[in-house]
């Protein structure tokens, strides 16, 4: 778009005359920024601030005309959404460019005609953070007019959730001696405003405590969700989120103790970030930690994570703000684990670091029966992101969960026989 273009959309607008194509063609280059409206053209931006006329090269629209097209605009950019209950523990967002880019492309797929994208991986790598990004930043973009809306999953009944929204965002409000599902439909139906909407469910735990509320199989209604489960559901394209990289999680580590404390021990640094296996989760909990201890040097950190190891303070959650500990993190996992699945993953943390070849596993317990075996690997385990198969049956532990095992080893009955199998 040009100034010239602008000048135009803006005249029909004040005449009462613009075309959807005008709208779509708005959004497409309005910010909303605190509370002024900026216009992106080709020769720069433009400022259409409060309370003054509206000057576009050589074009001005006067008061009057410059109140109603800022009411239009007002109008045009109101998203029904219910984001500011969304807390985000991140002090600087990092990375997660190409992230934030394939998740867009998925929503925006236009082929498919149901779109729900699923953004998976182990605990504390950062799903619900990029899920917080993303509306944050499509909430700016007006990328889905017709509203953004969160659901946290584990806190109440998702239908209960999703009703709540279209009655205090939208004003639907379905007879009350209704079941939930047709109220729902009934919402559902008369969704306004129109155009596309972004449902998040945040922190699924299995597809069943969602099927029954999924939104109609219809272009506009977009659902991302965030997983623990690798196979939550096989009809949804997934995004899967690793680790930082190493110089994203100094990043990280630099945004709470600050750029000058990280450099003066470079090295140590580096250290701590391996350490921590670059786990945004585990970086955010020291890093906080050393932010309240500035006469701490990274070295004494280092000392005292290797001393203690995941019981140690800083990787508790230490104040309200805080995310939650590692260990806290991790045990919601474990919790979900049965004898043998447990077993598995407590053998695997005897083992290096490094991608452990399954033969070898099987190798220690040859009077198992390894389809078993292979079966609470996959459904258990892998399942639920606490170990990853980087190649043919070769399978990979993120650093803190063969920590966090290793000493849930110890609790089991069976840990000398374990070990002496090793
Ligand atoms: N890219 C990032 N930049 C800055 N901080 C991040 C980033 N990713 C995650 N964090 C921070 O790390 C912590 C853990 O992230 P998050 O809660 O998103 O993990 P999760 O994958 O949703 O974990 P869980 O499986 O337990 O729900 C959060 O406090 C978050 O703010
Ligand atoms: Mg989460």
């Amino acid at each position: 778009m040009n100034s010239e273009d602008l000048n135009a959309i803006l005249r029909r607008i004040v005449e009462g005359n613009q075309t959807d194509s005008d709208i779509a063609a708005l959004r497409d280059v309005l910010i909303f920024n605190g509370n002024q409206y900026i216009v992106q053209l080709g020769s720069g931006n433009i400022n259409i601030g409060q309370g003054r006329d509206i000057k576009i090269e050589n074009n001005t629209f006067n008061l009057p005309e410059a109140e109603l097209i800022r009411k239009f605009l007002e109008k045009l950019t109101t998203i029904p959404h219910n984001l500011a209950k969304v807390r985000s523990g991140a002090v600087k967002f990092v990375g997660r460019d190409q992230d934030l880019e394939s998740l867009h492309q998925q929503l925006q797929d236009k082929e498919r005609i149901a779109i729900t994208a699923v953004v998976t991986g182990m605990a504390g790598v950062g799903k619900t953070e990029l899920a917080i990004q993303y509306a944050l930043g499509q909430k700016q973009q007006f990328t889905y007019p017709g509203g953004i809306c969160w659901i946290q999953v584990e806190e109440s009944n998702v239908g209960v959730q999703l009703l709540r929204f279209a009655q205090s965002q939208l004003n639907l409000n379905p007879p009350d001696n209704w079941e939930l599902r047709e109220r729902l439909d009934y919402c559902w139906s008369r969704w306004q405003p129109s155009g596309d909407v972004l449902i998040i469910l945040d922190n699924v735990r299995n597809y069943e405590e969602i099927q029954y509320y999924l939104p109609p199989l219809e272009q506009r209604f977009k659902v991302l969700i965030t997983t623990r489960k690798l196979w939550l559901a096989e009809s949804f394209e997934q995004l899967r989120l690793e680790v930082l990289e190493e110089d994203t999680a100094l990043e990280l580590l630099a945004s709470f103790i600050g750029e000058y404390r990280l450099k003066a021990e470079l090295e140590t640094s580096k250290n701590l970030c391996n350490w921590l296996g670059k786990l945004p989760l585990g970086l955010e909990l020291v890093g906080r930690f050393l932010k309240r201890r500035p006469n701490w040097t990274l070295a004494r950190m280092m000392e005292r994570l290797e001393q203690q190891r995941l019981e140690s303070k800083p990787l508790q959650k230490i104040s309200p703000e805080s995310p939650k500990g590692v260990v806290e993190a991790l045990e919601l996992s474990w919790k979900e684990l049965d004898e043998l699945g447990k077993k598995i993953g407590s053998l695997l943390s005897l083992f290096a670091l490094a991608p452990v070849k399954w033969e070898l596993v099987m190798q220690c317990q040859p009077n198992e029966d390894e389809e078993e075996w292979e079966e609470a690997r996959d459904e258990q385990l892998v399942n639920l992101s606490l170990i990853k198969e980087t190649e043919g049956k070769t399978y990979q532990l993120h650093q803190l969960v063969r920590q966090y095992l290793r000493d849930k080893l110890e609790l089991l009955p069976e840990a000398q026989t374990l070990k002496q199998s090793f």
